[in-house]
């Protein structure tokens, strides 16, 4: 975004009225040059209503990310380790952190991590599309160096769904849980989810991208682009969020939790999925690429493999990698 655009939306972030006069003065331009500026506001998903005699107005406003408002939420040695950087537009945050070039020493020293205002080609797990409008949500990716084999890493979501989770209780969000491996959902509706890229490096050691996607404001969203049922922050709460707040948090959260996977492994976490598990003791199908399982969720191993109970005494254990779980009515093998 062009730094006389992001002036503008400066102006237009407060929800109210502005004349193209007044804003023209603010900015040095013309009232023609205001009025080509807000369209081109509607190529970042933002819709300007223009009303004669009143101006421009953006309905609901905008508050945008700001490095500066989110840093406060981390500790200071957190701050001291933290390389962060926020993009107001990138094909996907994942992918720009696991392109980065950055030597093993400065990994093992610090966390990059980097949040977007918008992203153009968002992933999701299993190859689907993350939708991604401008200044609504969090798009967040961290990346982190593990001095251990990527095999131990399998359970690393699972812990980070923990996090989310936990820090979304601030915001007063009852009925969150977690769907293995890795959806954050209230009452059965999607609110957000976790992309985790694995790069192995030389000896045994790994570098992580932790992708993390959390609807905060879903307004305005062509329902058809989303293929299962979502829910965002703001409709859960009735409350307007403070995003840089809730990235701060995140970020702060995380942070501990991938040094707490880092030095206890999925173990340390087992406890606290058990509080979220949405499907423990529920009819659940367990669906791989050749076959179909039917039993009751189990809870977790500690290598994050979902275990299901085809029948009383009989426990399958599944890797998250190669098959899907879904809610299914009660009934056993
Ligand atoms: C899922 O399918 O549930 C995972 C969604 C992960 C989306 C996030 S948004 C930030 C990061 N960048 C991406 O391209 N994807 C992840």
């Amino acid at each position: 975004m062009s730094p006389t655009l992001k002036r503008l939306l400066a102006f237009l972030s407060d929800g109210q009225f502005h004349s193209g006069e007044q804003l023209g003065k603010a900015l040095g331009l013309t009232r023609s040059a205001i009025w080509k500026l807000t369209k081109q506001l509607t190529e970042w998903d933002l819709k300007i209503e223009s009303i004669t005699n009143k101006g421009y107005c953006l309905p609901g406003g905008v508050s945008l990310l700001e490095k500066a408002k989110i840093l406060p939420y981390l500790t200071l040695k957190q701050q001291d380790a933290l390389e962060l950087e926020v993009l107001d537009s990138i094909p996907s945050t994942n992918d720009y952190l696991l392109n980065l070039t950055i030597s093993p020493h400065m990994l093992s020293k610090k966390v990059f991590a980097c949040l977007a205002e918008k992203q153009t080609q968002g992933k999701g797990r299993r190859g689907r599309n993350w939708v991604s409008p401008f200044a609504k949500n969090i798009y967040l990716s961290l990346l982190w160096y593990f001095p251990q084999d990527p095999s131990e890493l399998s359970g690393l979501s699972l812990a980070v769904a923990i996090s989310i989770v936990e820090t979304l209780k601030v915001f007063g969000v009852s009925q969150l849980g977690i769907k293995w491996p890795n959806d954050i959902l209230c009452n059965n509706q999607k609110l957000a989810g976790i992309l985790v890229e694995i790069k192995g490096e030389a000896h045994d050691a790994c570098k992580a991208v932790i992708g993390i996607g959390l609807n905060v404001r879903m307004t305005n969203v062509d329902e058809d682009t989303i293929n299962q049922p979502w829910t965002d922050l703001q409709t859960l709460t009735g409350k307007i969020i403070n995003r840089n707040e809730l990235a701060g948090l995140l970020l702060n959260k995380t942070i501990n939790t991938l040094q707490r996977f880092q030095e206890q492994g999925l173990k340390a976490f087992l406890k606290q999925w058990q509080d979220f598990d949405l499907t423990f003791k529920k009819p659940v199908s367990i669906l791989s690429a050749t076959d179909s399982y039917q039993g009751l969720g189990y809870g977790i191993n500690e290598h994050g493999h979902f275990l299901l109970e085809l029948k009383p005494n009989l426990i399958k254990s599944f890797p998250s990698g190669e098959v899907t779980l879904r809610f299914a009515l009660p009934k056993y093998n």
